[in-house]
């Protein structure tokens, strides 16, 4: 049960950064981004009007029933699984289970049926009366068998290369059978101040510190296996564990495919040939794929690099694009990696930054394999990668550009996915993300003169309207007037930019909802959104000083996610249900949960709708957030769990017989004057803050939230 008794351990002040998080979050995760101008300086709501978009302006279409099966990226479909052979010692890859990782939970939570937990600050995991939760695995923790035990005063990169990496971000859970599966978990940045103690400054950080960092990164791949009959997982403690593995940013070698691969503009010193890159970077949201990999978005990559300043002055334009500082050596929030590795400083390797920020293919199931970095998908600040498919069964990947005033993307491949389990299929599926049609999304609004920035509902009753993917490329011919295909994938928002793309409120999260093919995109904040020609609120993003975020509801015509037009709404506009500028998709407001923020989403078996928060704004902690999206329900929001102090939830993920609800608690104790040695979150164990997983199931064994 909850332990209510540790209470808020107070540290610091109550400063808060930009987005509601703390200024040190702000710092670590996305190096100060709020503090730097606009990366998106571009005009294009003049250029895209000089763009005929064929769309029509005859107010909301809904869709027509949805003949496809649509395969979402939202669940693990454990049950039933058939557990597979043991791996070969040499790292081949193992028999994988027939069965679909990426099929929706078959367990549905038809009604939600817990009693929402209230808004607390409390240092700890809290979940509803008749639910439990424990840690699975935190940093430190073994993953390679024989890894070191975690001492945090002793710590060294060769040990973190085998231990749970930092501030796990975007989490799956794969199966091996009803009661083993694959946790695959992301490790967007680190927090030094929390990780090192006794640290003072980044400078006397020692090269073998910074080294501790980049191995923090990456991704882990760890065993785990049902506790009994209930819904709690763990690591499997012992035996084999042929699949356990660490991806970090110090050692693993990525393989570059797709039209982009080996362009001029990857090449560097160390790879003359633009096709191989050490490493991974801010690894933030991703998915499962159905044909059983997970993919990864690398998202605020810039702040890793310095020198942009002597850069060379052809590509710094386009470093500024991606908010890389051109102007100072030491832009704040740098983390001064050019210690321990020269390509970091762009003075020496300009290219380099072009080498992150893309989507990243992993075969959990095959231990030994190289992951990849598929240019296709385009390069920007990737959020992560959910897939869905198109009625044709060609592969949809939905993707946000987490930045303000950045965009959403999709990508469609040329081939078809190949639903059969032998050798060859799978070979073929691992090949769709290589070559496609990349899109970015402009909206077309039905109440565009009422739209005041006030959050004001539109007379007509909804913020809604029209939309179109506008293709930047297709295959290896770039659509885009004047750049390459080359230029269009390694610069996607220049590329975007000039297409008339809607600026956004940060797209994170987007995926497919499995019930009914609909597509749901957390856009969490935009306090730069104000009165102006570049950056007022418009329907879809219908508030200036945009505190709290809202969920866009996106309808593919034809039901087929592989289309080229679409309806939309706002399902959620976010905040104090008791302040009018909220939305809860015309649901009663004094029965729902206050919200802030939403940033990772998925579906129960039932397709309601699960969204997790980052930077709460309404004096509580972030957490966990159920909501029904269809019939009599639809908007009522009900708060499921809250993460301890500092903390962001993460994930989440809800495993295939419904039964367990995974989540990421990133960043805790990440508050203004916290260190190592003067926490301000003891959680999990008492001693420092360590971000970890947890799954949450219910006592009683039956699904989540019914
Ligand atoms: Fe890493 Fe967009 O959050
Ligand atoms: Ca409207
Ligand atoms: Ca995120």
């Amino acid at each position: 049960m909850p332990d209510f008794r540790r209470l808020l351990p107070v540290i610091g002040t109550a400063q808060r950064g930009h987005t509601g998080r703390s200024a040190m979050t702000c710092q670590y995760r996305c190096g100060n981004a709020c503090d730097h101008p606009v990366p998106n300086e571009s005009d294009n709501e003049y250029l895209g009007d000089l763009i005929s978009t064929g769309l029509t302006r005859r107010g909301l279409v809904r869709a027509g029933a949805l003949g496809a099966l649509v395969v979402g990226a939202a669940g693990a479909g454990l049950a039933g699984a058939a557990t597979p052979a043991l791996a070969d010692p040499d790292g081949a890859r193992p028999e994988v289970p027939e069965v679909d990782p990426a099929a929706a939970p078959t367990a549905a939570a038809a009604v939600l049926t817990f009693k929402p937990i209230p808004p607390n600050q409390l240092d700890t995991l809290v979940v509803p009366n008749g639910y439990d939760s424990a840690v699975v695995i935190r940093w430190g923790d073994a993953v390679v068998p024989g890894a070191p035990a975690f001492d945090v005063r002793k710590q060294s990169w060769q040990a973190q290369l085998k231990q749970f990496g930092y501030n796990n971000d975007f989490l799956a859970v794969l199966p091996l059978g009803r009661d083993r599966a694959l946790l695959v978990s992301n490790h967007e940045y680190t927090n030094e101040e929390l990780m090192f103690p006794g640290f003072t400054t980044h400078d006397a950080l020692t090269v073998d510190q910074v080294k501790i960092a980049m191995a923090a990164h990456g991704l882990s791949v760890v065993e785990i296996e049902r506790v009994g009959d209930t819904g709690r997982w763990t690591p499997v403690g012992r035996g084999p564990r042929r699949y356990n593995r660490r991806i970090t940013m110090l050692d693993t070698p990525f393989t570059v495919d797709g039209p982009a691969a080996g362009s001029p503009l990857l090449r560097t010193k160390a790879d003359p040939a633009g096709r191989t890159v050490i490493g991974t970077l801010n690894n933030c949201s991703g998915g499962v794929t159905p044909w059983g990999t997970v993919l990864s978005g690398e998202e605020n990559f810039n702040q890793y690099f310095v020198g942009g300043d002597e850069a060379p002055a052809a590509i710094r334009p386009a470093l500024a694009r991606y908010g890389i500082d051109t102007t100072k050596r030491y832009p704040s929030g740098s983390r001064k990696w050019e210690r321990a590795d020269a390509r970091f400083d762009l003075k020496v390797n300009g290219n380099e930054a072009h080498r992150f920020g893309w989507i990243v293919e992993i075969d959990p199931y095959t231990p030994g394999s190289t992951p990849r970095k598929h240019t296709a998908l385009g390069r920007f600040k990737h959020e992560g990668a959910t897939i869905a498919l198109a009625k044709d069964g060609r592969a949809v990947a939905y993707m946000g550009d987490d930045e303000r005033f950045d965009y959403l993307y999709k990508f469609v491949s040329d081939k078809r996915m190949d639903h059969g389990h032998s050798e060859k299929a799978r070979r073929h599926n691992l090949t769709l993300l290589e070559s496609g049609t990349l899109y970015v999304a402009k909206f077309e609004y039905t109440s565009a003169a009422e739209i005041d920035g006030s959050g004001k509902l539109p007379s007509d009753g909804a913020f809604n309207g029209r939309g179109r993917w506008i293709p930047l490329v297709r295959g290896d011919r770039s659509l885009v007037p004047g750049m390459t295909v080359e230029e269009v994938l390694v610069f996607t928002r220049l590329a975007a930019d000039k297409m008339g793309a809607t600026k956004m409120d940060r797209p994170e999260d987007v995926e497919v909802n499995p019930k009914t093919g609909k597509v749901y995109a957390a856009l969490t904040n935009n306090t730069s959104r104000a009165p102006g020609a570049k950056a007022a609120a418009d329907e879809v993003n219908p508030r200036n000083n945009n505190k709290h975020g809202h969920v866009l509801e996106l309808t593919e015509d034809g039901g087929d996610n592989g289309a080229e037009s679409f309806s939309w709404d706002l399902l959620l506009v976010c905040g104090d249900p008791n302040d009018p500028n909220t939305y809860f998709a015309g649901y009663d407001k004094s029965k729902v949960s206050p919200i802030s923020c939403p940033d990772n989403v998925t579906f129960d078996g039932a397709g309601n709708l699960w969204i997790a928060t980052d930077g709460n704004q309404l004096d509580s902690n972030d957490g966990l957030f159920a909501v029904p999206l269809e019939g009599a329900e639809r908007g009522h929001v009900k708060q499921f769990l809250t993460v301890p102090v500092g903390a962001e939830t993460c994930g989440p993920f809800i495993v295939g017989d419904g039964r367990s609800v995974f989540v990421n608690v990133q960043h805790p104790g990440e508050v203004d004057g916290a260190t190592m040695d003067n926490p301000a979150s003891t959680w999990p164990d008492g001693d420092f803050a360590k971000p970890a997983v947890v799954v949450s199931w219910r006592l009683d064994g039956r699904p989540i939230g019914s």
